[in-house]
């Protein structure tokens, strides 16, 4: 599978998304993907599965299905554990729970700050302002995570131009790759060109368009990608699902890609989008479906009176 360069490490360009995978069946869509060949696990402290996953990847170690080398395990610390000296518990605790040594790769999560009290918030007292808790404080501890051996490399995720120019000109090690959502309807032309011109790589979340997100983060007039007219032709037309069509146009980008399955199925076919071509013509098909439209808007983090705003979250 093609890899991607992240300081000389190199990161399968597919992965497997664990967000809304829920505990008692992360186990065995884990396994079954390391079965398939996945070498990529996309995690996240938050997505409170992290265990499971874990008791998977050390069953596939223990079977002799993979080794630790030849895997990548990327997680996320959470909102309420910014701050420089709060990084090295947060990692320490996922690394306990995933059973592992090392990290492959860390990202701050999303450029929202909480009191540490407060892993959920749906108040103003419970977040705090980036003036109060910056990410420049919170990116030393990121740095210092990897100089402790925690984590090969560091990234953030859902960062805009704007907070990663302010991010790269406070930092010693510079971010690898910001996570962020992107699919056929919110392609983020200009965030992945800033991105990969500055050696920053993208990775794909909600690449499918996380349909199985809780009612409470949709939309009543959201457009369903996966059922997207233009992409399901294109898709017929290569013998491919619409799924493996959009997995294999991220991969054409250059963009690592972590489509979330717990069906076997879904698993296989996923993993077998690595190796379907797309023409330029094909390509320039999908440009044309896109609708600016995210799925994970952030509205979440905007309350009354608190310190984060749609426009300050996304700076457009
Ligand atoms: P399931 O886990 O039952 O396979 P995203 O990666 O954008 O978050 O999307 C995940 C959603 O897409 C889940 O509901 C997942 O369901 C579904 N899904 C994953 N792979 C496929 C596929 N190949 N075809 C259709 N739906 C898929």
């Amino acid at each position: 599978m093609q890899t991607l360069n992240l300081n000389g490490y190199a990161l399968p360009i597919l992965g497997l998304g664990t967000w809304k995978s829920a505990p008692g069946e992360v186990y065995t869509a884990v396994k079954e993907a390391i079965k398939i060949g996945y070498r990529h696990i996309d995690c996240a402290a938050i997505y409170g599965n992290e265990k499971e996953v874990g008791n998977a990847i050390k069953t596939c170690i223990e079977e002799g299905t993979v080794t630790r080398d030849e895997l990548w395990v990327t997680s996320k610390l959470w909102n309420n554990m910014h701050g420089e000296n709060n990084v090295a518990p947060a990692i320490q605790k996922t690394l306990s729970d995933l059973q592992l040594e090392y990290l492959d790769l860390y990202l701050i999560h999303w450029p929202v700050a909480q009191k540490k009290l407060f892993v959920g918030a749906s108040k103003a007292q419970h977040f705090l302002s980036l003036e109060e808790q910056p990410i420049a404080n919170t990116w030393k501890g990121m740095e210092k995570a990897v100089e402790l051996g925690l984590t090969k490399t560091i990234g953030v995720s859902n960062f805009s131009v704007k907070k990663l120019k302010e991010l790269i000109a406070n930092s010693s090690i510079k971010p690898v790759l910001n996570q962020v959502e992107l699919h056929p309807y919110f392609q983020q032309d200009e965030l992945v060109d800033y991105c990969h011109t500055n050696n920053i790589h993208v990775m794909a979340y909600s690449p499918l368009g996380s349909s199985d997100r809780p009612e409470g983060l949709k939309a009543e007039d959201e457009p369903v990608l996966l059922e997207d007219k233009s992409i399901a032709a294109l898709a017929s037309k290569i013998n491919a699902s619409v799924a493996q069509t959009i997995i294999a146009w991220d991969i054409h980008r250059g963009i690592s890609v972590i489509p979330k399955s717990v069906n076997p199925a879904r698993l296989k076919q996923n993993f077998e989008a690595v190796e379907i071509k797309l023409s330029d013509t094909d390509m320039a098909n999908i440009k044309k479906v896109n609708k600016d439209r995210r799925y994970v808007d952030g509205k979440f983090w905007v309350v009354p009176d608190g310190p984060y705003t749609i426009e300050n979250l996304w700076d457009e």
